[in-house]
């Protein structure tokens, strides 16, 4: 297992260039399983796209790396997913074999959002048999209101020795009311209904940026969506797809990552490649916190905020403060003027990483879904251990602020959703390095 070396104290310079989103390239490589050929871009290398392509494979997807195409060419090589020197980015994904309709658990155990195939798969194939996510790190994270709302549109579905087995004779729109705006819940209803005979409307939908990037994707290969962005979707069903071309959003979390490192250490730091208006809570926050920034439409610069004060943090769902921030927003917390508070009411167990931070000389409390921060005036290198993906964005910065060296175990996780992360820092000037270790199976 890799893991990081740090030496914090390095002020962060230059620009930063965020990749695509992870959270909407996943549920737009998946809607390939609607049919019609689609030509994808912006697709991030990482290790939860490669996973989704492995499932994609073994569901019948071809999936053809497109190369340079500013010079036109297109190869097929010899590439594979494991280059990662060499990732092209852009990928032509087609139905080869519609029959196959399994996601078996050695995938789907290595990421929960595989459960995105199972709107796509009973809606064209009118069968699926997908492993049943369990619960993880932090939370229990069922997946009820996605096989309710499939009940509801005519599917068949029973639990078969940790399986979802799903059939049906076609979708039927209908008016699906989420008792919870699930993100990946609505997206997986979202592609159903795109196929489904008639009208579905979905209420209390989430409402995250990668939903509405989801939606104008499918809308471009002449899906009927309206409502895109509110809490309230109309999808009038269609026969087929039709082949098109879609580049994926830029990662607004990787984005809030930079930004916090930022204002943690910018000298300043500027980060391109961004939808600004997608970040507007967090972006309330740093400045609640002291940030002084510019924004451009498609970029913020931020220096270090000399004194950063305390601030408290609810995470909620679009547009609310992102869950997915909350562990990187804590390091600027552990070093402000007073207290701080984060409540947590998405997920019921994330905050795995304090007691990490904590080692580092944190001064976090916490009870129950509330951290009470108590600002301390520095944190010191330790050894440390990153539990999930953001818990561990959330450790890089906390470590890159330190005084002294710290190594940072598990990395693993944060190859899932940040692509090269260490050497996108280091070019700003981190001082972090990646000790290789052994492949994680
Ligand atoms: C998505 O997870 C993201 N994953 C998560 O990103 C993100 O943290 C989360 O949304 C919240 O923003 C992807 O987009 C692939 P939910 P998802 O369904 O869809 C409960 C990251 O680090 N719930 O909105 O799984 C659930 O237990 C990841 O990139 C039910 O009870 O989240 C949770 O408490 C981690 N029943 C809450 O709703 C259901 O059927 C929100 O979950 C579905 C959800």
């Amino acid at each position: 297992m890799d893991r990081f070396h740090i030496v914090g104290g390095s002020s962060l310079r230059g620009v930063v260039s965020v990749s695509g989103s992870k959270n909407a390239a996943l549920p737009i490589l998946f809607s390939s399983l609607l049919g019609g050929g689609m030509e994808v871009g912006n697709v991030p290398s990482l290790r939860d796209i490669r996973t989704a392509f492995s499932l994609l494979s073994q569901l019948g997807i071809r999936a053809q790396p497109l190369f340079q195409e500013e010079k036109g060419e297109v190869s097929e090589g010899p590439w594979t997913f494991s280059d990662t020197g060499n990732w092209p980015g852009k990928f032509f994904l087609s139905e080869e074999n519609t029959t196959a309709h399994e996601a078996p658990y050695d995938l789907v155990r290595t990421m929960r959002a595989s459960i995105l195939c199972l709107g796509p798969l009973l809606a064209r194939r009118r069968r699926a048999r997908v492993s049943l996510p369990g619960g993880c790190l932090i939370g229990a994270r069922p997946v009820d209101m996605h096989l309710n709302a499939f009940s509801r549109m005519g599917a068949r579905i029973s639990i078969d020795h940790g399986y979802i087995d799903a059939n049906t004779d076609g979708l039927v729109g209908c008016d699906i009311h989420l008792p919870y705006p699930t993100v990946t819940g609505t997206e997986n209803i979202l592609m159903a209904a795109t196929l489904a005979k008639g009208t579905t409307r979905i209420f209390n939908a989430a409402q995250e940026p990668e939903i509405s990037d989801l939606a104008v994707c499918l809308n471009g290969r002449g899906a009927r969506i309206e409502g895109i962005g509110t809490s309230s979707l109309k999808i009038t069903g269609v026969d087929s797809l039709l082949p098109s071309s879609y580049g994926v959003m830029a990662d607004r979390i990787e984005a809030g990552t930079f930004m916090v490192a930022g204002a943690l250490l910018g000298d300043p730091l500027t980060v391109q490649n961004i939808d600004v208006t997608c970040l507007s809570s967090l972006l309330g926050t740093l400045r609640a916190m002291g940030a002084d920034f510019e924004e451009t439409p498609g970029s913020v610069t931020l220096a270090r905020i000399r004194k950063p004060c305390g601030a408290s943090v609810r995470t909620e769902p679009y547009p609310g403060f992102p869950t997915d921030m909350q562990a990187q927003i804590l390091p600027l917390m552990s070093i402000a003027k007073g207290s701080s508070t984060v409540v947590e009411t998405v997920f019921e167990n994330r905050f795995t990483h304090v007691m990490e931070m904590n080692r580092m000389g944190a001064n976090i409390d916490v009870h129950g879904s509330r951290a009470f921060v108590h600002g301390m005036s520095s944190l010191e290198g330790a050894s440390v251990m990153a539990s999930d993906l953001r818990a561990s964005a959330g450790l890089v910065l906390a470590a890159l602020i330190a005084n002294g060296e710290s190594e940072i175990q598990r990395v693993y996780h944060i190859d899932r959703g940040y692509e090269r992360i260490e050497r996108k820092l280091e070019k700003l000037g981190a001082r972090i390095k990646r000790v290789r270790g052994e492949d994680v199976p």
